[in-house]
């Protein structure tokens, strides 16, 4: 027949080749001969489908495949290392966090800062790039497979066949050891990543929690000085000054044991007049209030190392006062500088007696205890307004002083500004 013809003619043609042929590393493919062709051999050379190249093809890709697997795990290393660095950051963080309570030594106001370390990669890209590695290597597993699937089905010599089958069995099971380690790390570095986004909400939260405590619970007059020791040189200052007036109502909370006194709370200096208002309480004298250097007597007292609720009212007209202590009205009296106007522009300091405006302090005279909520009016406040406060239904801010941490300078090693117990803690029956 003439198939038959055909096939005998190619195997004729092949076994020529074979015999005649120096091996060149390539293989040739038989075709039937057309009847009426010629007697020339009817041989393709198909140099894309030879053994050597693709032998060739599957070393490079190995090749290429451990490079790239070298690559993902030094990358994977790289970035446990950074995950391990920010986890330990962000204890350190936490813990520090929990540390800074507010009784610890350093002045309120100034030690809320939170460093957490640098800004993390995101956990994000890790994972997106881990992926992508692993997908790439599937669809090349999946090449290779068919490509084994290729040569089985192709006319190759069985050695042959089976050297390659081989090799592609290693290699996919290489492969699969790889892609099941990436796997494996991929979760870790997934758990690595979730405890790690874990810590830093709950560092978060943390910092906001105190943050909106900051905000709400504790409001800007929030807060008191705290002159602890006898010196001449802790002290506050008011960065606002006083205009002049012809009244004005001078109330504070005050906590103190000192003894004999409890020294000078308030004093306010103007040039050419030191003690323009000063309150003051040494040897055991009572509290007095100076204005323009005249002197009145208090019938209040304090230094039992609670807090009290003081206001000094006092008006130009006749020089009348009003003492109050814990909201009531405990004494007052009159011609105390009698149509004196308060002169503007002097200086306010907490603690200590100015001898010139500002400066000169004497420890004899200092005061020794805390100090909160020093407002100041230019007009005598009512009864009311006066219980009020001090009773904790209401908090009123002066319209000339306001206590404010903004309005509060602190002085000296040992003076701090700190968080204010909630009024009612500091009720006298508390
Ligand atoms: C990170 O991935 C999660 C889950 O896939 C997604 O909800 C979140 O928006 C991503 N974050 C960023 C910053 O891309
Ligand atoms: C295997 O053969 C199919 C069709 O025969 C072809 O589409 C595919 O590209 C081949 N694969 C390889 C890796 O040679
Ligand atoms: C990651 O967490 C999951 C579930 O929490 C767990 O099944 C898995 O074993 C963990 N992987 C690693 C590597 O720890
Ligand atoms: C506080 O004092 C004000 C003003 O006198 C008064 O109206 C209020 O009832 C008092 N509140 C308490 C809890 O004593």
């Amino acid at each position: 027949s003439q198939r038959g013809a055909r096939l005998w003619l190619c195997a004729l043609c092949c076994g020529r080749l074979a015999r005649g042929q120096p091996d060149d590393g390539k293989r040739y493919i038989c075709r039937a001969v057309p009847l009426s062709g010629d007697a020339s051999c009817p041989v393709t050379l198909l140099p894309e489908l030879s053994a050597g190249s693709q032998e060739e093809e599957l070393r490079n890709t190995v090749m290429q495949l451990r490079e790239t697997i070298l690559q993902q795990k030094e990358t994977i290393s790289k970035q446990l290392g950074a995950i391990n660095e920010l986890t330990t950051k962000l204890s350190l963080c936490a813990s520090a966090s929990d540390d800074r309570k507010y009784d610890k030594g350093s002045s309120w106001g100034k030690d809320k800062q939170n460093t957490m370390g640098d800004v993390p990669r995101d956990p994000n890209d890790t994972i997106d790039s881990l992926g992508k590695t692993m997908q790439g290597l599937k669809d090349r597993l999946e090449n290779l497979e068919q490509m084994r699937a290729n040569i089985s089905g192709a006319a190759f010599p069985s050695e042959l066949r089976d050297l390659l089958q081989r090799r592609l069995g290693e290699l996919e099971n290489q492969l699969l050891k790889k892609v099941s380690n990436l796997e494996e790390e991929k979760s870790m570095l997934s758990n690595a990543t979730a405890a790690y986004r874990l810590k830093t909400e709950n560092t978060l939260n943390a910092l906001v929690e105190r943050i909106s405590e900051l905000e709400k619970g504790r409001p800007p007059h929030q807060f008191k000085l705290s002159l602890p020791q006898r010196t001449n040189y802790l002290y506050g200052r008011i960065t606002k000054s006083l205009p002049e007036m012809y009244a004005f109502t001078l109330c504070m909370w005050i906590k103190s044991s000192a003894s004999p006194g409890i020294g000078t709370p308030f004093s306010y200096g103007v040039p050419g007049q030191a003690n323009e208002i000063v309150l003051i309480e040494w040897g055991n004298n009572p509290i007095e209030l100076l204005i323009n250097d005249k002197v009145a007597q208090l019938p209040i007292e304090v230094r039992d190392g609670k807090w009290h609720h003081i206001c000094i009212a006092w008006t130009t007209r006749d020089g009348q006062w009003d003492a109050y202590q814990d909201g009531e009205k405990l004494g007052t009296g009159d011609n105390l500088a009698a149509w004196h106007p308060i002169k503007p522009g002097g200086v306010i300091i907490l603690g200590q007696e100015q001898d010139v405006v500002g400066g000169r302090f004497d420890a004899g005279q200092a005061f020794v205890g805390e100090l909160s909520q020093v407002n100041v009016w230019d007009r005598v406040l009512r009864p009311a307004e006066v219980r009020a406060m001090a009773n904790c239904s209401a908090y009123m801010a002066g319209n000339v002083v306001s206590w404010l941490a903004s309005n509060v300078e602190v002085f000296g090693r040992g003076a701090f500004k700190r968080p204010l117990e909630m009024c009612q803690e500091r009720l006298p029956n508390a």
